[in-house]
Order: C-alpha cells, then structure tokens, then sequence
C-alpha cells in the first residue's frame, strides 16, 4: 500500500489536497492513506490565531485556507467532495500551531472519540496525542506538539502511555517535532526533543515521521528506525529574515510531500517538478480535481 505524507501546513489547506491529488495522477499511484505531520493551522477562526500565524497570512492568505474549508462555497465544497472521492481523507496529529482546545472539544463532543474529522466535509481528521491507529496496515502512533514548558509541551500522559508500550509494538511513529541534535536553527540553537528521542529508542519504530522545523532533514539512524523530517508544505512569500522573498508564488515546496510503499518499506521525500504547479494565493483545486483520478 502507499501512504504519502505532508510537512507542516499552516492552513494552506487547498494546496495539501490539491498535492495529494497530483501526486496521484503524476505517478499514477492510488493512495491508500495520507498523513499530516501537525502545525495544519486548524482554528476555528481567526480571532483564535497566536501571533505568528497572525503575522504571516497578512503576507500569505493561503494560510486562511482552512476557514474555507470549516465554512465553504458550494463551489468548494464541490471541488472538496470531488477531491475526496478520488483520496482518502487526511489524518493530523497537534502542531504547536494549532487550538489545541478546540481540538479537544471535537474530541469531546464526539464521545472521546480518537479521531474526529475537524471540517464539515470530512477532508482533515485530527489524531488524538497518545492513539495508535491502523494506517494502511501499519500500527501507527500519533504524539504531537513540542517538548517546552507550558501548554505547547508533549502531552504528559500521552507521551508515558507510549514510553510504557512494548518496544516493536509501533510500525511508524508520527510526531511533530523531531529527535534532538537534528539540526540548529537560525540562532545556532540545536532543534529537537531529548524525550522524543528517547520515545524513539524505546519504540524502535522501522520508520519515523516529523515536521515543524520547516525544512527536509534526514534520514537519520536511531538503531532500528528511520527518521526523516519534511519541510513546510508552502513556504511564506516573505520573513523577517528573507524580506526580498522566499516564495512569492506561494508553491508547494521539495521535500514537504513524502511517499512510503508499506511492502517495500521504501520511503522517498519529493522533488518533482509538477510539485511547484500546486501553487497561488487561490490553488485551482477545481481544476486538480477535474484532472481525474489514476
Ligand atoms: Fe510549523
């Protein structure tokens, strides 16, 4: 089976499906699960955004994407129905960048429910912190968010359920952030999470899969598992650093789509080329869709 995964999204939810969808078509596969790595940007509005997402969809209205999604068109919701006739819906585990209490009270109202689809049409489903799940055919564990003191910080619980299940008994671990010595960021700090660390060493996961640095990292060896960290789905068109612009077009970036054959247990991030006509600050997802399915 296969399964593709996507970096962190930001909201930028029309470029997540419309990507799903080309890759699809472009390598004539026929997907069997998706998964996303946290930071989706699901707020119910804006008025419940923390800072930085506030900052960047000034510059980037892609990233409000996801309010279309919770209240959309008939136009787009025919585009999404069409998308989610041709792929499978996508599951998501917590980023930092989310309401993370709203989240829960989806979680709530749906009977404590482990997965609960977070828009009316059903595209996006979010996994609770601490589940184990079956994703196309792997026995797949969701820990999202961010080792930090305060309310972005790994779930306690969810984190010491996982560190007291059997070593081996994960197919594929799913996190947010990454094991630590990863990388440094732009102050030279070192990026990654000691505890997740050692969830990886205890879990001895085949394969391990993040995001939230926003750039491709790995793979990286942890004894038996492979980890590898996808880039930001759609980069800003501008930062503080890059004020000349980074990616004006608003395309989809190499390396934040992976793809993993579960019988070969091969895992490739993407570079192709059609990746980056998934693009705009309005995707065509009309036009994706009527592309047709494999
Ligand atoms: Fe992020």
């Amino acid at each position: 089976m296969k399964v593709a995964f996507i970096g962190d999204v930001h909201g930028c939810v029309l470029h997540a499906l419309g990507s799903v969808l080309m890759l699809q078509q472009r390598r004539g596969v026929r997907l069997d699960a998706v998964v996303q790595v946290g930071d989706l940007g699901a707020y119910p509005s804006a008025d419940r955004f923390d800072g930085p997402s506030r900052r960047f969809i000034l510059d980037s209205p892609s990233q409000g994407d996801f309010f279309r999604l919770l209240d959309p068109t008939p136009e787009l919701a025919a585009s999404v129905r069409g998308a989610l006739e041709q792929m499978p819906p996508v599951l998501f585990v917590a980023g930092n960048h989310e309401d993370h209490e709203w989240l829960a009270s989806l979680h709530a109202a749906s009977a404590g429910a482990g997965v609960v689809a977070v828009d009316p049409l059903g595209a996006f489903h979010h996994v609770e912190c601490g589940r184990v799940v079956d994703v196309a055919g792997l026995r797949t564990a969701f820990l999202g968010l961010m080792e930090a003191p305060g309310k972005m910080d790994l779930d306690e619980a969810a984190y010491a359920a996982l560190l007291a299940a059997e070593p081996g008994s994960v197919d594929l671990l799913i996190t947010h952030e990454g094991p630590y010595g990863m990388s440094r960021g732009f102050r030279g700090e070192v990026q990654g999470s000691p505890k997740l660390t050692r969830l990886i060493e205890h879990l001895q996961p085949p394969l391990h899969i993040s995001g939230h640095v926003h750039h491709e990292n790995g793979p990286r060896y942890y004894g038996s598992t492979v980890s590898y960290t996808l880039a930001q789905l759609v980069g800003p068109k501008s930062t503080r650093y890059k004020p000349e612009g980074v990616n004006p077009e608003q395309r989809v970036t190499d390396g934040s789509v992976g793809l993993l054959d579960t019988e070969t247990r091969a895992f490739e991030y993407l570079h192709d080329a059609w990746l980056a006509e998934v693009h705009g600050d309005d995707v065509d997802l009309a036009g994706i869709v009527a592309a047709g399915a494999v």
